[in-house]
């Protein structure tokens, strides 16, 4: 059996006739570029999340950088971030010219550890309110925000993460590239999506997320009207009126094809969830048992929207070959945690500096999980784990 970590044909043989008509739509239109597509997918999407404002961007990354950029962030300022994400997070902190500050995560949700973070706030920033914001007492820069990331579905501790950047008067920007539909549940007991904590919040519809493009997307949402509107001429070269620039943007516009398709896709995205979700919880009960296995744990207030089931093992390189070897296709996310990355080696960063996210970068192993994913598949990957846990274990990752 051949089973792959997401199966993007299957996804469009269930919505053929809809994707279809959209792209017929866009063709018969020739309205390439912005137009009603992308205002009713802003709008569309905007509501799903919760938020007043949803901007179009050309991916996950260039919604970053337009959320970055938007918030008047650049040279001379510090941004918190997580080292267990894929580069963009990262990337674009530096590409306006920040600089990242790593944080480790938290052993159970993997992501940013809200204790780590007010910790180091305290002990390295001299906390001047009169000031504005918190000044790192080694760079001298200006610490302007926290950008948590959704990591394989789960949303951060946004409540505590609110509350830490209110206290400290910090941006709060949600990397929800991989969290659509996800859930949190407020301290007044309210259900809210990922994407409605932030001031902004990013998302990527690169094609395996839970809601993909047929090429690169992204957005941001926003309750803001000033930053909606400004970032709305930023992906647009700063027009204001044809031919007329209030200011330099670029060209991160979200494609009118993409639009039409995400728009088809999000009317199915809540079911996709909770297909994702049924065959999350068949493989927690197979393999909750397995003491050389950790299931991902949903934390209590949290509803996991499964962009990645991902589980650890000190066997995981054993594990990997067995289930590549019988067909399974499988992935690591991350194998290096960002600190290490040739890429940031002028941070000076060190391995051990997070010990959390170094572990879970040697023993993450993410197995495949996509809606139209059956029993059978499921427990053909369970049986396959079962069958190469079974044999003497070949070496041991360290902890
Ligand atoms: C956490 C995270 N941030 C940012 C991105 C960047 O998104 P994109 O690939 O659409 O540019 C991705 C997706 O790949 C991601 O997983």
């Amino acid at each position: 059996m051949k089973i792959p970590l997401v199966d993007l044909n299957a996804q469009y043989a269930s919505i053929r006739n809809e994707i279809d008509a959209a792209i017929r739509r866009v063709m018969a239109s020739s309205s390439f570029i912005l137009g009603a597509e992308v205002t009713l997918f802003e709008k569309a999407f905007a509501a799903y999340c919760g938020v007043k404002h949803a901007i179009g961007t050309s991916s996950g990354t260039t919604a970053l950088y337009t959320a970055l950029a938007a918030s008047g962030i650049g040279p001379g300022d510090e941004v918190i971030t997580t080292p267990m994400t894929f580069i963009a997070t990262a990337s674009e902190i530096r590409r306006v010219g920040a600089r990242p500050v790593f944080v480790d995560i938290e052993p159970e949700s993997l992501t940013l550890d809200v204790e780590k973070l007010d910790e180091k706030i305290v002990t390295e920033y001299d906390v001047d309110h009169d000031a504005g914001y918190p000044i790192n007492r080694v760079t001298h820069r200006r610490l302007r925000a926290v950008l948590p990331v959704h990591l394989y579905g789960q949303m951060a501790d946004m409540a505590r993460l609110q509350n830490l950047t209110d206290r400290y008067r910090l941006l709060l920007i949600e990397d929800a590239a991989q969290a659509h539909g996800a859930e949190y549940r407020t301290p007044d007991g309210i259900w809210k999506r990922a994407g409605s904590f932030g001031v902004l919040a990013c998302f990527s519809f690169y094609p395996s997320k839970n809601l993909g493009a047929y090429g690169d997307a992204g957005a941001v949402v926003t309750n803001d009207d000033g930053l909606a509107d400004y970032m709305r001429r930023y992906v647009h070269h700063g027009r204001s009126a044809k031919y007329r620039h209030q200011f330099e943007g670029g060209n991160y516009r979200l494609d009118a094809l993409q639009a039409a398709i995400l728009r088809v896709k999000l009317g199915h995205l809540d079911q996709w969830t909770a297909a994702r979700r049924r065959i999350a919880r068949l493989y927690d009960q197979l393999l909750g048992d397995i003491p050389e296995i950790t299931i991902p744990k949903v934390i209590e207030g949290r509803r996991h929207a499964y962009h990645l089931y991902v589980i650890r093992t000190p066997r995981r390189d054993e594990l990997l070959a067995k289930l590549q070897e019988r067909g399974i296709q499988v992935g690591i996310h991350y194998p290096l945690p960002l600190h290490l990355q040739p890429a940031y080696e002028g941070l000076n960063y060190r391995e051990g500096d997070f010990p959390v996210a170094e572990a879970c970068a040697r023993q993450a192993l993410s197995l495949p999980i996509y809606p139209e994913m059956t029993d059978e598949q499921v427990e053909y990957v369970v049986d396959t784990i079962k069958d190469a846990l079974s044999s003497p274990r070949e070496h041991d990752a360290t902890l």
